[in-house]
């Protein structure tokens, strides 16, 4: 009895001190929701997928998303809609836009309408405009092809409530079964609205005095880039490079990404209000990792362009073992063009609204190592939530290994031979749910420097690898059975690293 009582009071202890030890280990992570990102925008319950309308107006960053409100699976597409004034704090916000007669809401845009071009402001205040596709159920049920279409909503109170206008659809189908996902932007030097429509294996261009009636301008890409799926989710936009434009088409494409499943690639050319010429017929990934797809750009943010996509990939988005909510966006990135032996790039950064929520580096230097480094030792308490920045290390073998206490590991490294990056997350953790999850994924090095520098974002169930500054990105989501909380650095044939920076992140959740 007294041997019965003592082990109870052992375990007791026991209980407590794991119990203790957990919260000052992974600060807000909760036993509910062990997978929930911490920094990255989630919805608090139930299935999301596409950034939709990503707008920048007063002061606020809006988000909205493609949205059921009924299930974790994808189902009837609403857009929910979450705000943001430092792309590092999301709040979410009510459901902008429920299905109708008209179908389920799909991907689409805002714009700010600042000359009211639509009519549609009232009182001098312009109006923000959704340009979006109507997917009709009944129509596909009934097998015919031309059920989507592009209607639009407005709101006069910043995004909070919608008006859908009542001459929708504004773009008919063609006979189109693929017919979706309007990006539209302003073309200042003709005074014109311009929209890319994903039209099945093209991207087809508009354009519109008043964002009502369309006129269909041309067709792009039916001979050219990537075509091992259908076309989603198109973006143009001109970036500024060595003082000239340089006009980007994103265009995400599901399945046939470079290391499986859904994927965005680009394009760069020219546009002239018309057209869109590709300078040649490269096929480009803006991220080589499995989980950045249907990322477009936010409008209105002046000479910055920020992309964000969604962190995941229709292979297993809907499988995947989170229990209250199914995925999360990317973080933020800023996009520019960069040249790489007269060849140019897009290169990716994360948003420098993203160093709000750093807290305190440990900086190493001069870090030689043969096998194994245990950074850990050197970085104290890791958390699973941190950056970590190595510069200037040479082009040879290395990998970085975040671990937990499970055994579970990621993988991060540079194969010199074939000269890539790579994640491993075939000893990730949970990966039972679909059977081409637990991959090793690559990505070609682009750039020629002599040596490598490399960002490394982790949140709790996701890392984002940005290399030579942005030219090679991979993302790529994973679920360990517990937090990470080891790093070590590997180089079989030894490495030496000048400087290392090791960052904590705050979580940004209330
Ligand atoms: C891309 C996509 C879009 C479509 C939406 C539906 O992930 O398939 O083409 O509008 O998702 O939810």
């Amino acid at each position: 009895m007294v041997r019965k009582i003592f082990i109870g009071i052992l375990c007791f202890f026991a209980i407590q001190a794991i119990n203790i030890n957990l919260p000052a280990q992974t600060g807000d992570i909760s036993k509910e929701e062990p997978h929930r990102p911490q920094f990255h925008f989630s919805p608090k319950k139930y299935w999301m997928n596409d950034p939709n309308g990503m707008v920048y107006y007063n002061g606020v960053y809006h988000l909205f998303f493609q949205h059921y409100p009924g299930g974790i699976k994808w189902g009837p597409m609403h857009w929910g809609h979450a705000t943001s004034k430092d792309l590092s704090h999301w709040e979410e916000q009510p459901i902008a836009l429920y299905p109708d007669s008209l179908g389920y809401i799909f991907s689409g845009s805002v714009v700010v309408d600042i000359n009211n071009t639509s009519g549609f402001g009232k009182d001098g205040k312009p109006p923000l405009v959704a340009i979006f596709t109507h997917h009709n159920v009944i129509g596909e049920q009934a097998k015919r092809i031309d059920y989507q279409y592009q209607s639009i909503a407005y709101s006069l109170d910043e995004g909070k409530t919608w008006m859908k206008y009542e001459g929708n659809p504004v773009l008919n189908n063609p006979g189109i079964v693929d017919f979706r996902d309007p990006k539209v932007m302003w073309y200042e030097l003709q005074k014109k609205w311009v929209m890319t429509l994903a039209t099945k294996d093209r991207i087809t261009l508009y354009s519109s005095p008043d964002l009502k009636t369309w006129n269909r301008e041309s067709d792009f890409g039916k001979d050219l880039g990537a075509h091992g799926g259908v076309w989603e989710c198109p973006d143009l936009f001109p970036l500024e490079h060595n003082g000239s434009k340089v006009w980007v088409l994103l265009v995400s494409i599901n399945p046939g990404g470079p290391n499986g499943g859904s994927a965005t690639q680009y394009f760069l050319g020219n546009f002239d209000g018309k057209q869109f010429t590709p300078v040649d017929t490269a096929t480009r990934w803006i991220d080589y990792g499995t989980d950045n797809y249907a990322g477009v750009t936010f409008s209105n943010t002046g000479k910055r362009t920020i992309f964000m996509g969604w962190m995941s990939n229709w292979q297993y988005a809907q499988d995947v073992p989170t229990t209250n909510w199914r995925s999360a966006m990317t973080i933020p990135r800023e996009l520019e063009i960069k040249a790489v032996k007269n060849r140019m790039f897009l290169a990716s950064k994360p948003v420098k609204e993203l160093n709000n929520l750093l807290k305190g580096t440990v900086a190493l230097k001069d870090i030689k190592t043969k096998n194994n480094y245990d950074l850990s030792a050197k970085a104290g308490n890791i958390t699973g939530l941190f950056q970590l920045e190595l510069s200037d290390l040479p082009l040879n073998d290395f990998s970085i290994v975040m671990a937990n206490e499970q055994g579970d590991e990621l993988v991060i490294g540079y194969d010199k031979t074939s000269n890539q990056y790579y994640i491993d997350r075939t000893q990730s953790g949970k990966k039972d749910f679909e059977s081409g999850f637990a991959k090793r994924h690559t990505a070609p090095r682009i750039s020629v420097n002599k040596t490598i520098k490399l960002k490394l974002i982790a949140d709790v169930a996701s890392v984002e690898l940005f290399a030579d500054d942005g030219l090679t990105v991979m993302t790529d989501i994973f679920f360990p059975r517990s937090l990470i909380s080891r790093i070590y650095l590997k180089s079989a044939k030894g490495i030496s690293i000048k400087n290392l920076n090791y960052t904590k992140i705050a979580s940004a959740l209330k």
